[in-house]
């Protein structure tokens, strides 16, 4: 984080030189902090849903295998953002994406991309479990069956449930249906279905928002262990949570605008904006 920071300071040049000043703030990428190296590179990212703009120009790179958390008030933009990185903002008629966003250096917004392929490797997970009304297995086994992936089916459902966190609670009843899980467990099986297909990134939009305190707390423990092996990105209204379990901390505030994106102890600490800073003490929001 120093170095970033040195460096960029640096890179603003002389007082006395106004316009190498200007030019450098103005084209340094905002959404850089100097840990891990970027998977997913988005650049003057605008979304409009018809005539309405619900994200200006967000630029910022998401490191690989870290947790990047989205935060910042209701309606700022920040489920739009996340879905324009998987392409699922298709599936909504008037939403228009403009700008790129690279996944592994390449624009996912390209012709020659499919989206059903990429949301293979950018998984999705909701704000409320949403399980199929079908027994936990095969709630597990759904994506691999969809892609044809059945060796070892149960060897990689057995897997994914243990990723999730979630095995030793439905060994035992694999044939039941998802939906007779708590909310907390229904949560995790959907986690393990995300990642049965072994996704690269996955996308959580407030995933414990509708759970009580303790599978709350099974679900953040959940989330810093798949940073491992996955890189994260996940929404929340909770700044605690945010503080907890994230590496970088992007702050999204009114006009769908990314104000600040840095380390997440930076973010929380010491934020260079005074319009976070205001939003992280409660000022507003
Ligand atoms: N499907 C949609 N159709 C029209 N407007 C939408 C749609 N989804 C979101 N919006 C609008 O876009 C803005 C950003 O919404 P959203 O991304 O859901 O914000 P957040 O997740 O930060 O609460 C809001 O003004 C919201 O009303
Ligand atoms: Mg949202």
């Amino acid at each position: 984080m120093t170095a970033n920071r040195a460096e960029s300071e640096t890179a603003v040049g002389p007082p006395e030189d106004d316009t190498a000043t200007h030019s450098a703030e103005s084209t340094a990428p905002l959404g850089s902090p100097a840990i891990g190296e970027p998977l997913i590179e988005a650049r003057d990212i605008d979304v409009y849903y018809g005539d309405t703009q619900a994200l200006n120009g967000i630029t910022m790179d998401i490191p690989e295998r870290q947790v990047t958390a989205l935060i910042g008030p209701s309606g700022c933009g920040k489920s739009t953002f996340l879905r324009s990185i998987n392409r699922m903002n298709d599936l909504i008629d008037v939403a228009r994406v403009e700008g790129t966003l690279r996944f592994h250096g390449k624009n996912v917004y390209d012709d020659d991309v499919d989206p059903v392929a990429l949301r293979r490797k950018i998984g999705m997970v909701f704000q409320k479990p949403n399980p199929f009304p079908k027994s936990i297995f095969d709630n597990v086994a759904y994506g691999l069956r969809v892609q044809g992936q059945e060796d070892d089916l149960e060897e990689k459902v057995h897997t994914a449930l243990e990723r999730a966190a979630i095995l030793d609670e439905v060994e035992d009843q694999l044939d039941s249906s998802g939906l007779e899980l708590s909310g907390g467990q229904q949560q995790r099986l959907c986690i393990a279905r995300a990642i049965a297909t072994d996704p690269e990134v996955i996308l959580m939009d407030e995933p414990a928002s509708a759970l009580d305190p303790v599978a709350t707390s099974k679900i953040e423990d959940l989330v810093e262990d798949l940073a491992q092996e996955y890189t994260v990105v996940i929404v929340t209204h909770n700044m605690q949570q945010a503080a907890r379990i994230s590496d970088t901390t992007a702050v999204f505030l009114t006009g769908g605008e990314l104000v600040e994106f840095d380390e997440t102890s930076r973010i929380f600490e010491n934020p260079q904006s005074q319009r976070v800073e205001d939003y992280i003490t409660g000022k507003f929001g």
